[in-house]
């Protein structure tokens, strides 16, 4: 890093390919001259001249200055994108003029700028780190200087893009199919995605991308922002007929949500922002990369996963129960999760939510008898809890009818069957603690499954205000709480499904569920599309029942299993109504998981651009190029009567793999009259120069078929 060297005015930081470029030279906030490719190991002269050559033409009929795109883009300066400081005091201090009053090093390789307007009387410290994975975090620290309150209504993270960037991409969704991905033209206007559940949502964007047309999954430049919140958000991406194109991202705040009386502070979530110069993909490993550099990150060998969800539903019963943990123990289950059902009158899903004791009809001895049977087959145990929310039918809403979040006086439209708990009033939050404490306290409880089943609606706090803010902040609280009193505990971020993923609750969890669709169809396109944010190991990923509940098709056990190995893997799945030749298959399956984990959990995705429509292309390449897993999915059926040469991108051009079908789960032997010769030999093997041109050819697949590939380099 260059920071400013009180002669250049620049300040220039480099990592992974990426450079963002400052331009600290007028007294205001320091402009964004550059972010994107890397650029170079320039003198601070060269970078004067770099900025110097980026200030634009004045054109006719027009401000007389040229506008910057600065760090927090301020009307004052002629910007008339959205602002990124938006809020007043009573319409007064609408607009800023900020100064710049420092711009120095924070001593962890960020930048730390410092600015103040004596007139609007705020300041905002803005905080800037490019991580070594080339992921920029930024963040804001506004401050109310003055003796009046300031009612802020938005304060954001804006990044300018160049105009080679005419390509957008984010994602949608909806319960069972989230992370639908959508693209489209970025031309003139603002297109915005507002996250209003009080939630991320099943339709959160997760990344918001600018790239140039037609960027693919391994090609093309790339420019996204990810918001590390799990309350109400905006992303958008926004081009001005004066030449400006930005993405942004904020926090999206209620109407007089945030006050800040005189010498309060607001700081904003961290907005997360990645460049590629290779497609989707590039995106991706920067996410990745930053995430398992975290020094918590889950490091240990990924369990497999038995959850008795799809299982047993809310039918809790011991011996049931103990004989499915005893399939599991068989089959190399190693964690049991108890889903739903097992508190106090939680007999469907109509009743009991906030009631977090033990249901002693269902449980007369407590959990201990099935915590017990579990630990002694060897697997560990988890827990279903939705701390968040709570049924009118319960004891907890019987006692405390207040403790509900919403305008006093009304009930939000109830979301099966509940509503949300109002976590802003201290003494309903003091509960929720105390009863998870004690759960984890009296039982043998190596992980949670923390789900959250609503969307927040008229969220309010006891004085009618908007609360989504606080009740995340509390959220957060209570997680951090926890894990602080039990730091061995792992938390898996489930909120009907996808529904909560983002890197704020990730910073207090340890991993997501992708999704309640357990269909391997489905997973195919929701997986790959979580993997722009997340790795592997970070995703459960469940073998369901040969008919998916959620969807009614049904899927062979390889699809299934190739599908879910592709993540943090178990079965959710009534596994005492399989043979004995099922469970050699599931015992085979297990096995390849547990010995590909490490390369799963650690490698770099790689996601092909096929010409096929019909099929993905995906795989994990160990970092050393050692060796690599690939999987070949057809989805729907093909147009063509044989897969086109299947390419393998993305590893060592100078090694030779030994190339060789996994046939996990039994595998598929194809639908032709006779396999491709290399496939009938057992192996074939190429450098990764010629796998990634002229590839293989594959069996021919019907629709939710897949082909495994495990790749070792010989030299
Ligand atoms: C929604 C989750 O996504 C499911 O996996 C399951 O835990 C149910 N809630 C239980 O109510």
């Amino acid at each position: 890093m260059i920071p400013d060297d009180g002669v250049s005015g620049l300040a220039h930081l480099r990592s992974a390919g990426v450079s963002l470029l400052l331009d600290a030279r007028a007294p205001g906030l320091p402009s964004v001259v550059a972010w994107g490719p890397d650029l170079g190991d320039a003198s601070p002269a060269e970078l004067v001249a770099v900025a110097d050559a980026a200030v634009p033409a004045v054109a006719q009929s027009a401000l007389d200055v040229p506008v910057p795109v600065s760090l927090l883009p301020e009307r004052s300066l002629g910007y008339r994108g959205r602002p990124g400081l938006s809020g007043s005091r009573a319409g007064r201090d609408f607009s800023t003029a900020f100064v710049l009053d420092r711009l120095e090093p924070d001593g962890e390789g960020g930048l730390l700028v410092a600015a103040s307007d004596p007139v609007a009387r705020l300041s905002v410290r803005i905080e800037l780190r490019l991580h070594p994975s080339g992921l920029l975090q930024m963040r804001h620290r506004l401050s109310n200087d003055g003796d009046e309150p300031y009612a802020l209504d938005e304060l954001a993270a804006v990044l300018p893009v160049p105009a080679r960037a005419r390509e957008l991409f984010d994602l949608t969704g909806r319960w069972l199919r989230e992370r639908a991905p959508q693209r489209h033209p970025f031309v003139q206007g603002a297109f915005l995605r507002e996250g209003r559940r009080g939630r991320t949502g099943f339709d959160a964007s997760l990344v918001l991308a600018a790239g140039t047309p037609g960027f693919g999954n391994r090609t093309g430049e790339v420019w996204g922002v990810h918001l590390g919140w799990s309350g109400d958000s905006r992303l958008w991406a926004e081009q001005g007929s004066d030449g400006h194109a930005v993405l942004g991202a904020a926090e999206l705040l209620g109407s007089g949500e945030l006050v800040l009386g005189p010498g309060e502070q607001h700081l904003t979530p961290s907005v997360f922002a990645a460049y590629s110069r290779r497609g989707l993909d590039g995106i991706g490993d920067a996410f990745h990369d930053h995430l398992r550099a975290r020094p918590h990150h889950p490091r240990t060998p990924r369990p497999v996963v038995l959850n008795t969800w799809e299982a047993v539903y809310f039918d809790h019963d011991l011996a049931r129960l103990t004989a499915l943990a005893d399939v599991g123990a068989e089959v190399g289950a190693e964690r049991f999760v108890l889903d739903d059902g097992w508190f106090r009158g939680r007999r469907d899903d109509t009743a009991g939510l906030g009631d977090w004791y033990v249901d002693p009809q269902v449980w007369p001895e407590g959990l201990t008898p099935l915590i017990a049977h579990v630990r002694s087959r060897g697997l560990d145990f988890g827990l279903w809890v939705e701390p968040e929310m709570v049924n009118v039918d319960s004891d907890l809403h019987r006692a405390h009818p207040d403790w509900v979040l919403g305008v006093p006086g009304r009930m939000p439209p109830a979301w099966r069957d509940q509503q949300v708990l109002d976590l802003t009033v201290p003494e309903a939050w003091e509960h929720i603690l105390g009863r998870l404490d004690a759960l984890l306290s009296e039982n043998d409880i190596a992980y949670l499954k923390w789900d959250h089943n609503r969307d927040l609606v008229e969220a309010a706090d006891r004085e009618g205000r908007p609360a989504v803010h606080a009740q995340t902040l509390a959220v957060y609280r209570l997680l951090d709480t926890l894990r602080e009193r039990h730091p061995g505990v792992e938390i898996e971020s489930c909120s009907s499904g996808g529904a909560r993923v983002d890197l704020g609750i990730l910073e207090r969890t340890d991993r997501v569920w992708g999704s309640d669709a357990n269909d391997a169809l489905e997973r195919q396109g929701i997986q790959r599309w979580t993997s722009l944010l997340l790795p592997p190991e970070l995703v459960g990923s469940h073998v369901g029942p040969p008919h998916a509940h959620t969807t009614g098709r049904s899927a062979g056990l390889s699809f299934r299993v190739g599908t879910a190995l592709f993540g943090s893997f178990g079965f959710e799945w009534d596994l005492t109504t399989t043979d004995a030749a099922e469970r050699e298959l599931l015992k085979a399956a297990v096995a390849d998981y547990k010995r590909l984990r490490e390369l799963l959990h650690t490698g770099r995705l790689v996601h092909a651009d096929v010409p096929d429509p019909s099929a993905l292309l995906h795989g994990v390449v160990a970092q050393d190029g050692s060796t690599a897993l690939f999987c070949y999915a057809q989805l729907t059926s093909s147009a063509y009567e044989t897969p086109p040469a299947v390419l393998l991108p993305g590893l060592d051009p100078d090694r030779r793999y030994r190339v060789t079908p996994l046939p996990v789960a039994g595998g598929h032997r194809g639908i032709q009259r006779s396999s491709p010769p290399w496939w009938d030999a057992g192996s074939n093997v190429q450098s990764g120069r010629t796998l990634a041109v002229a590839g293989l050819r594959l069996p021919v697949l019907n629709p939710e078929q897949a082909l495994l590939l495990e790749l070792h380099a010989e030299s």
